[in-house]
């Protein structure tokens, strides 16, 4: 029995080096920072746009062992644009977090997400063979499951919606509504991040279709699909050595040194749904308030470019980089600046320095499916704080972290003194609490529980 994932991102992406070789670079984003350890694991094939480098249709990843087989797609200029930008980032995106108004539905870009999911779907019928297990991923291949369904009756499909699966008021804003659950509910099992997800996911199913649901199973063209929530996990073990070891501790050392204040710290794509002006506006009012915290505390964030051929995502690029000029202008003084805004990705190692340097981890999204890097963060720290949006798919599985509203960036402020302020004992009693609980459900527990689940075991 083999595994076949499929996802729109691919885990690695070609990068050229001066001498004309190849290097399998990780993609960033919560998807394929799970999936890829979990694959590594299990083996397989995993079937993905190859976004660079297109000629290059399947590789054995990653470069040392244990691998598994990476089949690229190749997509068009056109397909890029109206399916990846168009009805995946303007349409899904934006309305399964709730943000309508910036929903574009046009006919063009789903008549492309229809032929791309058709595309998707033959590749997982040619690699498959019987007795196989095949794993959709998310909300750019919402039609994946039904297609190979009509292919493949008896195949065993799972399908997971890394995403929030919003309230069927807003779902049913998308003029695709059916077609979208219809597809979807080819597969036999369909995971999402929290109970309030299928909750909405079920009610949609009856409200636009019609259909027959029970407790988390709806049953739909003479089938039954089961729904559940299944919140995915990280590499606790991984994060926490790694976190511990004399490399890391001495990077976060010198970033402690280099600042020599408290560290705040934000680690997001740069994406609308990250709260990330509402974050900064929350620190200025903070030194507003507290002009004695001036030249103690520095907020650092790391912004990862993301989508950018996407308009909004640009505006808010331009909008952040305006906000830290802004704020760095207002409140710099001796020598001291409030915000160290880096925007790239980091690897693993300095990510994790970051995380363990930190006081206090600022996780604020408006909405957001679940959030690792609130679960990484928790991993990684000896001694900081987790201040934890309670729009966060993770919110309810970490209610030792300091929950805040981030559409208050005045409220922020008080819990971002109260964080600073937070005694020693409290903070690792906290963290400790925390931390068990990311070892109850892992990333393996996570990927291995579905996949039994899926079997039929
Ligand atoms: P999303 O799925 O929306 O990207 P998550 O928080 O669930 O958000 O996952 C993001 C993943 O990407 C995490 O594994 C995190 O470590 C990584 N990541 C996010 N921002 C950066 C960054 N600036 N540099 C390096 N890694 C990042
Ligand atoms: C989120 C989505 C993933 C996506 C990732 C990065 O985690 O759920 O499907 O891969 O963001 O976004 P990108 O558009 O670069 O794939």
């Amino acid at each position: 029995m083999g595994l076949i994932v499929v996802s729109n991102r691919e885990p690695y992406a070609p990068r050229r080096n001066e001498d004309g070789t190849l290097t399998w670079v990780p993609s960033i984003g919560g998807l394929t920072a799970a999936l890829d350890p979990a694959l590594q694991q299990a083996g397989g094939t995993w079937i993905a746009w190859g976004e660079e480098r297109a000629d290059i249709r399947a590789v054995d990843l990653p470069q040392e062992e244990p691998r598994y087989r990476l089949e690229r797609l190749r997509l068009s200029e056109a397909e890029v644009r109206d399916f990846y930008h168009g009805f995946s980032n303007r349409a899904l995106w934006p309305m399964s977090h709730y943000f309508i108004e910036r929903a574009k539905y046009q006919g063009s870009g789903w008549r492309a997400y229809v032929n791309v999911n058709r595309r998707f779907a033959e590749a997982a019928v040619r690699s498959y063979r019987e007795g196989d297990l095949i794993w959709v991923h998310d909300y750019q291949l919402a039609l994946v499951p039904r297609l190979i369904r009509e292919a493949l009756p008896e195949a065993r499909i799972g399908f997971f919606w890394h995403i929030p699966w919003p309230s069927s008021e807003v779902f049913r804003t998308l003029p695709w509504d059916r077609e979208v659950l219809d597809g979807i509910l080819g597969a036999d099992l369909i995971g999402m991040h929290t109970p309030e997800y299928v909750g909405h996911f079920l009610s949609a199913c009856r409200r636009a279709l019609n259909a027959e649901t029970g407790e988390g199973e709806v049953r739909w063209k003479d089938r039954v699909s089961r729904v559940v929530d299944r919140p995915i996990g990280i590499e606790v073990e991984t994060f926490e050595q790694l976190a511990a070891s004399p490399e890391v501790e001495e990077a976060a050392d010198r970033l402690r040194r280099t600042l020599q204040t408290q560290i705040l710290l934000g680690v997001d794509r740069l994406d609308y749904t990250k709260g990330i002006p509402e974050r900064l506006e929350a620190f200025d009012t903070f030194l507003d308030r507290h002009p004695e915290a001036r030249g103690r505390v520095t907020l650092v964030q790391i912004a990862v470019p993301s989508r950018e051929r996407v308009e909004s995502y640009r505006q808010l690029r331009t909008q952040v980089e305006g906000l830290v000029g802004r704020i760095n202008g207002k409140h710099t003084e001796g020598g001291w600046a409030p915000i160290q805004y880096i925007y790239r990705g980091v690897g693993r190692e300095e990510l994790v320095a970051h995380y363990r340097a930190a006081d206090v981890m600022l996780v604020t999204p408006l909405r957001d499916g679940l959030n690792l890097v609130a679960k990484e963060f928790t991993a990684c720290s000896a001694d900081g704080v987790l201040v934890l949006s309670r729009f966060a798919g993770a919110a309810d599985e970490l209610p030792e972290a300091v929950q805040v509203n981030p559409y208050s960036p005045e409220r922020v402020a008080d819990h971002l003194l109260g964080a600073l302020n937070m005694p020693l004992e409290e903070k690792k009693a906290r963290l400790e609490r925390l931390r068990a609980r990311l070892h109850e459900s892992d990333l393996h527990a996570w990927a291995n529980g579905f996949v039994r689940e899926l079997a039929g075991e």
